[in-house]
């Protein structure tokens, strides 16, 4: 079968040797915020596995901007620990991006210390948190963070950087009118709501120097009425490419409002609630979880049409990402004029699902169907914890439920 999947492809300065790249996912795998041999182990696993290129996800630019004690943010001490990743992966053949954003309103203070942040000081149910509205110093302080973060993913030796642009985190927080109701220039207007994401790309161009692939993941739309739409989720790709980004990955969701828009499946009810800590939380999610939490039916390429769209929009190479799991899928996608596919789940369930369907063109993830009509999640329940991981793991049979 000749596949479009096994060639190499370029994204800026870097040469990927497939369209394959692992999506930032959340490994848990950062205790105390410092990157674990385990994180190690499994991104080369998924290089070994057969991607182009991996992606460590949700590392914070800085310590404010976590929502998880298990989660890294960049600073001196984990260059080393990341410099070690990303020789792995490279001894393996593939390239290393790591994904890099601020949580916003999302930000624990049992965590960092510092109450979390956000364009405006709007109530959010996620921690149950009223954020402190960000000052103009500390809107400049965030920019030049960004900056900084880029800068030391150079250092450890990072061929990509993704910038967190999507799914309700820090700059999403400022595109969207639900949580940006700023009245001074950065928000009200769309050149307003954008003007931080601007002065980030501005600040991440500067840093990565040319020498590292500048990729952004963004939203489509935030899947809620009084979020961003889809006409404004264009109008940002658009201004991304005019702003010197190589790459975009195309999303949609918002964690605060809408978290499994972006996965689609099941929604783990059961596993959220046992995993969550916080008693006052744990109340909430007993009684309102199945509320909160909307469930979104699950097909293949589940994002394909809304990505569609964007890509008669712009011409610079665009990262498909939402419900791959075969690679007939992945050559519709490619056929369809995307340049790269990235895969979450399939590489929680099996870090070399790339060399299977490259042995067995047929071969479909476990992910499709582990939670009957779609993926169960359960992946997503575990990372709160600890190590995101997936009950199927290595291929197993999936378990009736
Ligand atoms: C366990 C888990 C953790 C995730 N963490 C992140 C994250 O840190 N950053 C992010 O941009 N997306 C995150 N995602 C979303 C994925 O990157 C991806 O966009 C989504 O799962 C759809 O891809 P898939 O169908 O290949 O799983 C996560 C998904 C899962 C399943």
């Amino acid at each position: 079968m000749k596949t479009r999947l096994f060639t190499p492809g370029k994204i800026g300065p870097i040469k990927l040797r497939n369209r394959a790249i692992r999506s930032a996912a959340f490994e848990g795998m950062c205790p105390d915020g410092i990157p674990s041999r385990s994180l190690i182990d499994y991104h080369r696993s998924v290089a070994a596995g057969g991607v182009g290129m991996t992606t460590v996800a949700y590392v914070s630019v800085v310590n404010g901007g976590r929502t998880f004690s298990h989660q890294a943010y960049m600073h001196p001490g984990v260059i080393p620990h990341f410099k070690k990743l990303t020789d792995a992966v490279h001894a393996e053949g593939a390239l290393a991006s790591v994904q890099l954003g601020h949580a916003g309103n999302m930000g624990d203070s049992k965590v960092s210390g510092e109450r979390a942040v956000a364009p405006s000081s709007v109530f959010t149910l996620f921690g149950l948190t009223l954020p402190r509205k960000m000052s103009e110093a500390y809107i400049e302080a965030m920019i030049d963070a960004h900056g900084d973060a880029v800068r030391m993913a150079r250092e450890a030796g990072f061929d990509a950087v993704e910038i967190h642009a999507g799914h309700g985190y820090l700059i999403s927080q400022f595109l969207s009118p639900y949580t940006n109701r700023r009245k001074d220039h950065w928000g009200g207007s769309f050149d307003n709501r954008t003007r931080f994401l601007k002065r980030i790309m501005d600040a991440a161009r500067e840093a990565a120097g040319g020498k590292m692939a500048l990729i952004v993941k963004m939203n489509m739309e935030d899947g809620f009425s009084r979020g961003m739409q889809k006409k404004e989720g264009i109008m940002v790709a658009r201004l991304l490419e005019d702003y010197g980004a190589d790459a975009l990955v195309l999303s949609g969701g918002f964690v605060s409002q809408t978290p499994f828009f972006m996965m689609k499946g099941m929604t783990p009810h059961r596993d959220l609630i046992s995993r969550q800590t916080d008693l006052l939380i744990k109340t909430g999610m007993i009684f309102f979880s199945r509320i909160m939490l909307k469930q979104y039916p699950y097909r293949e390429l589940y994002f394909l049409e809304d990505a569609l769209k964007v890509r008669e929009s712009v011409s610079l190479p665009l990262v498909y990402v939402g419900g791959a799991v075969s690679l007939d899928g992945i050559e519709r996608v490619l056929g369809a004029g995307f340049d790269f596919v990235q895969m979450a789940r399939p590489l929680l369930c099996e870090p070399d699902f790339i060399n299977r369907i490259r042995r067995d063109p047929g071969h479909v993830s476990f992910c499709k169907t582990c939670g009957g009509d779609g993926p169960c999640n359960t992946c997503v329940a575990t990372m709160y914890q600890g190590e995101a991981e997936c009950p199927y793991a290595g291929g197993k049979t999936p378990l009736p439920r």
